[in-house]
């Protein structure tokens, strides 16, 4: 049986918060762990650069990205763990890919529509404002990561699930003409993983800014805990767990029996400065450890460096060739 391939990217923009954590790192984390598939997780700068224009932050959010996954034990020599910008291979696919899809295709992408009714609700005479090829385009560099390294699976929050799907007529329409060469991926969404709620109770998410990152330091996170809505039920009246933000984040971390006690203690009618004082201690023990590993790999640039160089050698053993055969699938290869 052929190995499944899990590959997943980061957009190096922000700084990886706890929704990042429990929905995505964790998860990934563990399935790199199976000795039956192969996965690879890298750095998305390409992608990070159509939103983002301040070098400075993608080059500390490339960095803290990568520093989070080490820090959590992610074990590169099994997973492929690199940065996007090093395989120039991606951008070499991305372009031959670009000849194999119809603008059309691009026409109906989420991102690129969302775009267009924002300035149609803002009566602005140009529909495209704002807009440049590389947002325009954004799926087919998203398909070139995937089928370079003949993916399988792709795990993906529910607003990239249409580019999965884009990345397979492309790899289709590309096989129909040129000879099988690109497997099909598929999406995975992981309804089993939480999707936490922020400090207001919308989705976690560095859009609305109200995200919990996952490493700040103690007295932060205390702090940020604090801060989390909720409502004005007095101690003692009984409590919601479901739908209540800090039981969210607390059952994403804690075992069973003390989620169930935790129910228990919501129907009692805990206070919610003692709650949120227990989600704190609880969330703190788990992550001081990361934290300080995180905090030592932050000060090692040049570690971090080296795992990527290798991470790049790595997954260039594969990329190199596979485009070899794809640019004489083509055509464009050396004459002989
Ligand atoms: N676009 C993805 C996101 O914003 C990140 C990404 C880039 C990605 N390339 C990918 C995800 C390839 C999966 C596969 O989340």
């Amino acid at each position: 049986m052929k190995k499944e391939i899990v590959l997943t990217g980061i957009t190096t923009t922000g700084t990886p918060h706890l929704g990042n954590y429990v929905g995505a790192i964790r998860p990934a984390i563990e399935a790199s762990r199976n000795k039956d598939s192969e996965s690879f997780y890298f750095l998305a700068n390409y992608h990070a650069i159509i939103s983002c224009h301040e070098p400075s932050r993608i080059k500390q959010s490339s960095r803290e990205v990568a520093a989070t996954w080490l820090a959590l034990g992610l074990d590169t020599d099994n997973a492929f763990f690199y940065r996007q910008s090093d395989i120039p291979e991606i951008m070499e696919l991305t372009w031959i890919l670009t000849c194999m899809t119809a603008k059309g295709l691009m026409n109906r992408a989420h991102s690129y529509k969302a775009a267009v009714a924002a300035n149609e609700a803002d009566n602005d005479k140009d529909p495209d404002k704002g807009v440049t090829m590389g947002l325009y385009s954004y799926p087919i560099l998203m398909a070139a990561d995937i089928l370079m390294f003949q993916a399988t699976r792709i795990p993906v929050g529910k607003d990239q699930i249409q580019h999965i799907e884009m990345a397979r007529d492309i790899a289709a329409r590309f096989n129909h003409h040129f000879g099988e060469h690109f497997v099909l991926p598929e999406a995975v969404v992981n309804d089993q993983v939480a999707v936490l709620s922020g400090l207001d109770g919308r989705k976690m998410s560095k859009s609305y800014n109200n995200t919990i990152p996952l490493f700040t330091p103690e007295k932060q996170l205390r702090k940020l805990i604090m801060k989390i809505k909720t409502n004005s039920l007095e101690p003692g009246e009984p409590k919601n767990p479901d739908g209540c933000t800090l039981f969210e984040i607390y059952q994403a971390f804690a075992t069973e029996n003390d989620v169930e006690a935790m129910k228990r203690r919501y129907a009692e009618g805990i206070a919610w400065g003692e709650m949120k004082q227990t989600l704190f201690e609880y969330l703190n023990a788990h992550l001081a450890p990361f934290r300080d590993r995180y905090n030592d790999l932050m000060n090692a640039p040049d570690h971090i460096e080296a795992v990527l160089l290798k991470g790049r050698d790595k997954a260039r053993e594969r990329s190199v060739p596979f485009l070899e055969t794809i640019r004489k699938a083509v055509g464009i290869s050396a004459l002989e």
